[in-house]
């Protein structure tokens, strides 16, 4: 293996720096990662550059998030090479994904934990570091230690409420690398968001693989109401959370419990991230995603008529194999009819030991990147579209943080997820600031205090 024991390492507070890739659930993930290190007693670095350890926290969704991470680990091994005691771990999907054969293709690598045994972390840090840990965990991690999450310094926050996800969609590697689902508990949620919200987050998104899936058949309906729409209901009692949001549901458990909830929970943001994948039922078919391009419409129809100006965004793979040129059609027809005001595109990428990893990618590159080209214009347009309405029109923002460019500009987000940035002289992070929209472009929205 990498790296023989050096005790001198172990037992001291060591400077730790985490880099994120992927999605959301890694970011939590991540947080998570730092507050139970700081626990054990170790620091957070300010960079990568002057940290004793630094922990990639890895996607394997596409491969290229896994070339991106090797590739970093790589640049990483020269610093060790220059530097003994300094220590490089792999944590998240790709851990889980490749497991012992990342120290094989970087044996700078010191540690290896999977997604499923992060909350082992501080203990393979404590015993030296040369460790694999993959495979199925022996406790849950995710009750434990928020009581240190960084999000404190920030109004918004990630709340992590299952873990894993029990579907087969074809192209998928995650119910590979972070299992079946497992749900948390709704009091120890409801415990975490009072927690953020006594330190200053007013905004939570609750994450989950297929968050509408929470408590599956482990918890039950009570009153008519899923398990979910039970927790959003819980949830939408904390003071001083202002904003609820949620992320990503799957169309097929898109009940109407939690359509009604949209219209009837005030908190509960009206901003739907729903993804579609397909338009073609026959590609949704392969893609084994149990719903159809009419089901996605009757959905969106039924959320538009509970919540009139729900803002409405979704995730689409092309070049699926054997994806046409009218399968393609229908995605950009279904995208168009459903009028989504954001996507998210990805080119389709076989990821070995998935189903569709079997069949031939038979889609050209180039012909995937045409296809990406295209749907990316639509996007655009329905973007611009959805923001020339709110001119001159006033827009709640909760405000994030300090914009990039600008002195006194500052940026957030209105209810239906849309970006805001804005001139004020005030500091006023924290705070739902009224805003009249002046102009825009694709991505955002510009703006003065009304
Ligand atoms: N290739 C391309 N995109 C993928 N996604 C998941 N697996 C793949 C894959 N093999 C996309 C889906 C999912 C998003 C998070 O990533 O659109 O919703
Ligand atoms: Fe992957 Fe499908 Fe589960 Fe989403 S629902 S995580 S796409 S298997």
């Amino acid at each position: 293996m990498a790296w023989i024991l050096n005790k001198s390492a172990v037992g001291k507070a060591l400077r730790i720096f985490v880099k994120t890739y992927g999605c959301q659930m890694n970011e939590r993930d991540s947080e998570m990662i730092l507050s139970q290190l700081q626990r054990a007693g170790h620091v957070i670095a300010a960079n990568e550059s002057v940290a004793d350890v630094v922990i990639l926290n890895t996607c394997s969704i596409r491969e290229q998030a896994e070339v991106k991470a090797l590739g970093k680990s790589g640049y990483l091994s020269r610093r060790k090479r220059a530097d003994p005691n300094f220590r490089i771990g792999i944590v998240g999907c790709m851990a889980e994904n490749f497991g012992g054969k990342l120290f094989e293709l970087n044996s700078a690598i010191d540690f290896v934990v999977g997604p499923r045994r992060l909350h082992e972390l501080a203990d393979v840090i404590a015993n030296g570091m040369d460790n694999l840990r993959t495979g199925e965990p022996g406790k849950e991690n995710f009750s434990q230690g928020f009581d240190h999450l960084r999000s404190q310094s920030k109004c918004t926050a990630f709340v992590s409420i299952m873990q894993g996800c029990n579907m087969r969609c074809s192209y998928c590697i995650v119910p590979r690398t972070r299992g079946r689902e497992s749900y948390r508990r709704m009091d120890d949620v409801a415990e975490e968001v009072k927690f953020l919200a006594r330190n200053g987050v007013r905004e939570i998104t609750l994450l989950g693989q297929i968050v509408n899936s929470y408590g599956g058949r482990k918890m039950s309906i009570a009153g008519g109401k899923t398990p979910f729409v039970q927790l959003l209901e819980k949830l939408s009692e904390v003071d001083g959370i202002l904003r609820i949001r949620y992320m990503s549901p799957h169309p097929c458990s898109f009940s109407n419990d939690l359509i009604a909830a949209h219209g009837n929970l005030p908190k509960l943001c009206p901003a739907v991230h729903l993804p579609i994948q397909s338009g073609s039922d026959r590609i949704l078919s392969d893609m084994r995603r149990q719903y159809t391009g009419e089901k996605i419409l009757q959905i969106v129809e039924k959320l538009r008529a509970a919540v009139p100006h729900i803002g409405l965004s979704t995730d689409v793979i092309v070049g699926y194999p054997g994806e046409t040129e009218e399968d393609f059609a229908e995605t950009v027809s279904l995208f168009d009819s459903a009028k989504f005001n954001m996507a998210f595109v990805f080119k389709y990428s076989p990821r070995a030991g998935t189903k569709s990893a079997e069949m031939v990618d038979d889609v050209p590159e180039s012909e995937k990147v045409r296809r990406n080209q295209i749907l990316l214009k639509h996007i655009e347009e329905a973007s611009l579209r959805c923001h020339r309405q709110f001119v001159d029109h006033t827009v709640e923002v909760l405000v994030e943080g300090r914009a990039k460019r600008g002195e006194n500009m500052m940026f957030g987000w209105t209810p239906n997820h849309l970006k805001v940035i804005f001139e004020t002289a005030g500091n006023a992070i924290g705070e739902i600031v009224r805003v009249r929209v002046t102009s825009f472009a694709a991505t955002v929205l510009c703006g003065v205090v009304a």
